[in-house]
């Protein structure tokens, strides 16, 4: 399979067309960012972490019987991707409380949700990201009550699936950021799981193994991610 065309750069990721059909190639990027951008930098290394962190996570979900645009892992930093029409959509589930939703709130940060809790938000970095309700989703057109329906069962499923897993191996999922789109009329998961994505805590100690650790200025990025990678692929 060869890159043909860069489709899209956006911040943390590029997409490829190959001259495979239907089939794209996703390379993920050292950049990391936050606040919508207003903080960026090159940490070394992120862009292979992230590529196999997501791997495993998406092969995991495959298995279980999850759809996902994810066919496999073809370097250090690229995977091959099905081609999706993405929906304009973010789905967060959140375990426990942390970042905009104690902002917004005003809830202690640790407080936890059970059952989980669903939130959607308009991906549109102009408008910072706005969150949804469902009745906002369905009436601007953004999808249907059919999909939204199966994005929250599959958004739950994803949840139960890689909480599992990650309480195995000593981590607790706070929350995680899905993305869904379109192939053949069918829903599909597509994008990255990544500690970019997700908020990793070690299930001992409460420490932080993911993108929080650059947006408090904590240290310890890499040897975060690394470690995350170590527990999965294990
Ligand atoms: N299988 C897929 N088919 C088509 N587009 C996809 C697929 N998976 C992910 N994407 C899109 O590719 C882009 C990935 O790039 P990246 O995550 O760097 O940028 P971004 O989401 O636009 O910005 P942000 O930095 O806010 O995430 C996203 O817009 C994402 O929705
Ligand atoms: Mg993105």
């Amino acid at each position: 399979m060869k890159k043909t065309k860069r489709l899209y750069e956006g911040k943390a990721k590029i997409l490829w067309e190959t001259d495979s059909p239907g089939r794209m190639i996703q390379e993920f990027k050292d950049d990391a960012t936050a606040f919508n951008g207003v903080k960026h930098e090159i940490i070394s290394g992120k862009g292979v972490l992230n590529n196999q962190i997501s791997s495993h996570f998406f092969t995991l979900l495959n298995e279980a019987g999850v759809t996902t645009h994810f066919v496999e892992k073809i370097s250090e930093r690229e995977m091959v991707v099905d081609r999706l029409e993405m929906l304009p959509i973010e789905v967060v589930v959140r375990n426990v409380a942390a970042g905009s939703m104690v902002k917004r709130l005003g809830i202690e940060a640790g407080r936890r949700f059970d059952p989980p809790i669903v939130e959607y938000y308009l991906k549109d970095d102009d408008l910072n990201d706005p969150i949804l309700s469902e009745e906002h989703v369905t009436a601007l057109g953004l999808t249907t009550h059919e999909f939204l329906a199966e994005m929250k069962t599959a958004a739950l499923k994803v949840n139960s699936i890689l909480t599992g897993f990650l309480e195995e191996r000593g981590i607790r999922l706070v929350d995680f950021k899905l993305e869904f789109g379109l192939k053949d009329g069918r829903l599909v998961l597509g994008d990255e799981i990544s500690p970019d994505t997700c908020r990793f805590h070690d299930a001992t100690s409460g420490r932080i193994m993911d993108k929080d650790r650059f947006r408090q200025d904590l240290g310890g990025f890499i040897e975060a991610y690394n470690e995350v990678l170590d527990r999965v692929s294990s």
